[in-house]
């Protein structure tokens, strides 16, 4: 059943680097990048070749593991990863692991300080596949009654290409379509980098999953000719009230189930949850390239020096989420 490329690998033992399925080229190629200093990760960070908040904590440890055995380097490569990008807590909550394991071991022989850090970063990757498999389960089971054919919606790209695993969100449907419940899944593009029209139909129509790929403005007009039961998606960071931050459009698709009384899910492992933060108007937000919008993908679509504003994620109050789909269970507020 899967035959998606792995999202990420590490080639070699100690001395080895880390390969990335280059996500910006998708679906039209597969191209690999190949990762060898801590600067190639931070760059596949920043220009989107590795995204989704669990897959970027997953190759930050990595990164740090290119570092040069010391302290003083892991920790420096720490501070450096973290500035990627800000949105995604995974990002910190996995270098904060892995700085903790330096310290731990930072008196130990240079090859089995390294040995540390390569053995937590796997351990990282390991766990993350395990949370997906969790997440699945509960999604599916909490999602069991609804009818066989039913319509699910999701936003952006919460799949494997996104995880270690099988996806957040996508391995809720995954799961539903194991036990044969034939979910049809309706995908918003996902502007303004069409996250769900290059990677989520692909990873869909790879699995064998029926799906729909419809414009972001569409989703209002889906939702009132009844084709939505549930709308499920992934998070970059929940604060501790529940309110999530996701891929820009999310609040508005939860604005809209509320409208239409369609029960909207967040789909996330415990790494995503910041409990340091209060609620979600903390949530730092990050701000990308106005060319994303004026020139995507090459292509010049507005004039020149067009005033733009362009934040990457939104933050769904708790008030419009059914409930979040973690590992532990589903959790609501
Ligand atoms: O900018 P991206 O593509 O990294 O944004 C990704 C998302 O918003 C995902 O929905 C989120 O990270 C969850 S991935 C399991």
């Amino acid at each position: 059943m899967n035959r998606i490329p792995e999202t990420m690998s590490w080639k070699g033992g100690l001395d080895g680097y880390l390969v990335l399925l280059d996500q910006t080229k998708l679906p039209r190629e597969h191209v690999e990048v190949d990762c060898k200093t801590v600067e190639d990760v931070w760059q596949s960070i920043k220009r989107l070749a590795v995204r989704g908040a669990p897959a970027i904590g997953c190759a930050a440890a990595y990164g740090v593991c290119l570092s040069e055995p010391e302290l003083a380097e892991v920790e420096q490569a720490c501070d450096y990863l973290a500035t990627s990008r800000p949105t995604a807590v995974n990002l910190f909550w996995a270098l904060n692991r892995m700085r903790e394991t330096a310290q731990q071991t930072s008196t130990l022989a240079p090859h089995q300080f390294a040995e540390a850090l390569l053995t937590e970063a796997r351990a990282i990757r390991e766990e993350d596949r395990q949370m997906c498999t969790d997440i699945g389960n509960h999604g599916a089971d909490l999602l069991a009654d609804l009818p066989v054919g039913s319509g699910i919606l999701t936003h952006c790209n919460a799949g494997a290409l996104a995880t270690a695993g099988d996806g957040t969100a996508l391995s809720v449907i995954f799961e539903l379509a194991r036990r044969k419940r034939k979910p049809h899944v309706w995908v918003d593009e996902t502007r303004p980098l069409l996250q769900g029209a290059r990677l989520t139909t692909w990873e869909l129509m790879q699995r064998g999953i029926d799906c729909t790929l419809i414009c972001d403005s569409m989703a209002a007009q889906v939702m009132r000719e009844g084709r939505v039961q549930a709308i499920v998606t992934g998070a970059d960071r929940i604060a501790a009230n529940g309110d999530a931050a996701n891929k820009i459009g999310t609040y508005g698709v939860a604005t809209l189930a509320k409208v239409h009384d369609i029960p909207f899910y967040i789909a996330a492992p415990t790494s995503t949850f910041d409990v340091s933060l209060t609620n979600g108007s903390e949530i730092p937000i990050e701000q990308r390239d106005v060319e994303e919008i004026t020139c995507g993908f090459g292509t010049p679509t507005a004039p020149e020096k067009v005033s733009v504003y362009n934040p990457a994620f939104d933050v769904t109050p708790v008030e419009l989420i059914a409930g979040i789909i973690t590992e532990q269970g589903v959790k609501r507020y």
